[in-house]
Formats: C-alpha cells, sequence, structure tokens
C-alpha cells in the first residue's frame, strides 16, 4: 500500500523528554528538560498583561480577517521598537522591517528558505554546539550547514576558536548568532568579544543572522539587545529572528518575527516583497492571536510596564536559582566544578554532564535534562535544591 515503506524516526529529542516526564509517577522528579519557565509553584503561568491584554482583545475585535503575509503592521512596529530601541535611525530611515510569524522556530525557517532562494550557494555557520532545529532547518531548507567551535573542552566560551573558524568562512556566508542567552550552553561573549566578532564578520562579509529568542532573560529586555543593536548600527544588512514565546510566555500561541535590516528603505521593499512570497507557500498568513497580544501590551504604557516587570521577575528568579544551585553542590565538594552555572545566562545550562552522566541521573533520580548535558535552570524546584544537588553529586562520585 501507499505507506508501507513509511519508516519511523526517532522523537524530537528535547520535547520527547516532556512525555518522559510526564509519565513517571516519582514525585521527587525535576524537569530540567524543555525551555519553559517555571515559577515557585513549578507552574509556567500566563503572565497578567498578557491576561489583561486577552481580555481586551476579546471585547475589542470585530473580526478574525486574514492578517496580512507580514502580519499586523501594529505588531510589526513594537517588535521592530523593542529589538532595535525605539530611537533606532533604522526604523526612522525605514530600513528595518518585521515580518510576523509563527514564532521564532518559522522566523529561522523563513530566514532559511530567503537564503536558499535569494542568496544561492551562501551557507551558513552555526555554533558548535547549537539548538538542534538550526541544524535541521537550514539543511532541510539546502542551505550548507558549517560550524564554528563555541565551547572548549574545559566547558567555557571558546572565543578565540570562534573567531579562527569564522575568519576563515568563505566570503558572502551566513552566520547565525544567538544575540544572548546561548541555546544550550548559557555562554554569552562579552562585550569586548562582540565587537570581535563584528570585526570578522565585516573582514568576511558575513551576512549575520541573529537568533534573539530570549530578550530580557539576561541582563534585562535592553541590555539583551546591546549585541543585537550593535550589529544592526554598524553594519548595513542583519537578519534578526524575534521570538516571544518565552518574555511574554505565549509557547503554544507562536508569536515571532524575522526583523530584515537593509541598505536603503527601497530595498527593504524588495526583500519584504519576497519574503511575502515565500511565507505564502510555508503558512500563507501568520497566526494573529499572540501577535495581537504582544502588540496591545507593548503599545500600552500601563500594560507595558507591568510587562517589564513580570520579565524581570522571571529574569531574577533565573539568577537566584543558578547561584542557589551553585551552592547547594558546596557541601558536596562541588562548587568549583560547576562554578560555570553562575556565570552563564537565560534558561540553559550546559552543565559539563557526560550523556552517561544524565542518563544516570534521570534513571536513578528522576532528573530530566537534555542529553548533552543541557539543564533548563528555569525548570528547577527551589524548595527542592538540596535534592538536586545531591543528585547531581551521586552520578558525580
Ligand atoms: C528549547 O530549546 O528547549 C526550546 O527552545 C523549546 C524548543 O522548541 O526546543
Amino acid at each position: 500500500m501507499h505507506f508501507d515503506a513509511i519508516g519511523r524516526v526517532p522523537g524530537d529529542p528535547i520535547l520527547s523528554l516532556m512525555e518522559a516526564y510526564a509519565q513517571d509517577p516519582n514525585p521527587r522528579k525535576f524537569d530540567l528538560g524543555v525551555g519553559v519557565y517555571k515559577d515557585a509553584q513549578g507552574l509556567t503561568p500566563i503572565p497578567h498583561s498578557v491576561k489583561l491584554a486577552e481580555a481586551r482583545l476579546m471585547e475589542q475585535q470585530t473580526t478574525k480577517i486574514y492578517i496580512g503575509g507580514h502580519g499586523e503592521p501594529a505588531f510589526g512596529k513594537v517588535i521592530n521598537e523593542l529589538v532595535l530601541g525605539a530611537d533606532s535611525p533604522l526604523i526612522r530611515d525605514k530600513r528595518a522591517g518585521a515580518s510576523q510569524t509563527p514564532g521564532g522556530t518559522g522566523a529561522l525557517r523563513l530566514s532559511a528558505d530567503f537564503i536558499a532562494q535569494c542568496l544561492p550557494g551562501r551557507g551558513v555557520w552555526l555554533s558548535d554546539p547549537t539548538w538542534p532545529i538550526h541544524e535541521s532547518i537550514f539543511a532541510k531548507a539546502g542551505v550548507k550547514v558549517s560550524h564554528y567551535p563555541y565551547v572548549g573542552r574545559d566547558n567555557r566560551l571558546d572565543i578565540e576558536g570562534m573567531l579562527t573558524a569564522l575568519a576563515a568562512a568563505p566570503k558572502g556566508d551566513v552566520v547565525l548568532l544567538h544575540a544572548c542567552c546561548h541555546n544550550p550552553t548559557g555562554f554569552d561573549p562579552s562585550h569586548d568579544d562582540w565587537r570581535r566578532i563584528l570585526d570578522v564578520v565585516r573582514k568576511r562579509e558575513l551576512l549575520p543572522l541573529i537568533d534573539f529568542a530570549y530578550q530580557g532573560f539576561g541582563d534585562g529586555l535592553e541590555q539583551d539587545a546591546w549585541s543585537t543593536r550593535l550589529f544592526a548600527a554598524e553594519l548595513p544588512e542583519v537578519l534578526i529572528t524575534s521570538s516571544c514565546s518565552k518574555n511574554f510566555g505565549l509557547y503554544r500561541d507562536r508569536t515571532g518575527a524575522l526583523i530584515v535590516c537593509a541598505k536603503t528603505a527601497d530595498k527593504l521593499i524588495d526583500i519584504r516583497s519576497q519574503l511575502a512570497n515565500i511565507a505564502r507557500n510555508l503558512w500563507s498568513t501568520p497566526p494573529d492571536h499572540g501577535a495581537a497580544v504582544v502588540a496591545t501590551i507593548l503599545g500600552d504604557p500601563e500594560l507595558k510596564n507591568l510587562w517589564v516587570d513580570e520579565v524581570e521577575t522571571m529574569r531574577l528568579r533565573i539568577a537566584q536559582l543558578r547561584s542557589g544551585l551553585v551552592e547547594a553542590l558546596e557541601p558536596h565538594g562541588l562548587r568549583e566544578r560547576f562554578a560555570h552555572i553562575g556565570v552563564q545566562r537565560g534558561m540553559f545550562s550546559y552543565t559539563g554532564l557526560s550523556p552517561e552522566q544524565v542518563k544516570q541521573l534521570r534513571d536513578q533520580h528522576s532528573v530530566y535534562m537534555v542529553g548533552t548535558g543541557r539543564a533548563n535552570v528555569a525548570g528547577i524546584d527551589a524548595t527542592r535544591l538540596d535534592l538536586l544537588a545531591e543528585a547531581i553529586a551521586d552520578v558525580c562520585k
């Protein structure tokens, strides 16, 4: 029959952890797998600002008619300002345009197809390691994938290795950079490092594609945009993918954008015509709800202030969990070994635990994390840090 030859593929290594965790009957289990924020109660709440915006939309929305290929202009405006800064000359000069996409992943898919179709022959350089879906999205779009080193054997940022590899990248290739809160490692370049990366990008005439999925989870909403704004100010052309999944808690509403910074306002119109055309063949027009929520929040000073506070609360909680875990490991003589957890930023930590240790943690202690040793710090239950530290110490014996 038609389907006889179709085999089975393994489940997504990150998403399948959610299922395995849910099925584990152990009440002492820990979910450090998929990148979602959890509060002190272990819940991933809908931010209050989002609930208020949703209530307003329910009342005021009068139609569900299609929105255009680039989404709702009000969303495009606020997301551009959030990412590039409200006073950005790029916005003033109409050189930056946001296309609404189904999540940050949709923005990545749109950029991959844009590169494949409009910049044929250009390869993309990804950090080693990176979010696994970066690898598959570009490969499936037919873009050649190469890697630059990112983390050394000592489980520290390998900035020299990264710069050396990029300095040898073919001119014109695309380099994917994580704006902040690198996924999976949590290691971010310093401001000086970013300036050196910028130099290499400029010299090799690389096109930066900046993945900005965790704005507000590192050092703050504005601080986290520093590298993106530096590149957008210093280079004529930049691609930026932005996600509202984490900072607005809109995970399942699939809300994101691809922002293109072009040399001129006229060129931006050309590029946006291509993006609308590509998107039409991918998802036709983007989903509206999450983007309408974001536009409502960022368009209203009171809701925006509330949201800014809510993001800051999430950020501070993650930072506390990081230092709390390092402290909890101290009595086991492991403070030094895991000191990097306090240095890393955002939800994720490359713990340095081996795949065998990760398996042991899961099998013997019901601690779930990605096989590469990536832990979602934002998923830790702060009241049970000692228990988690004990489990880690046990597999480090
Ligand atoms: C993660 O890396 O856990 C998140 O970005 C969620 C996902 O879609 O993989």
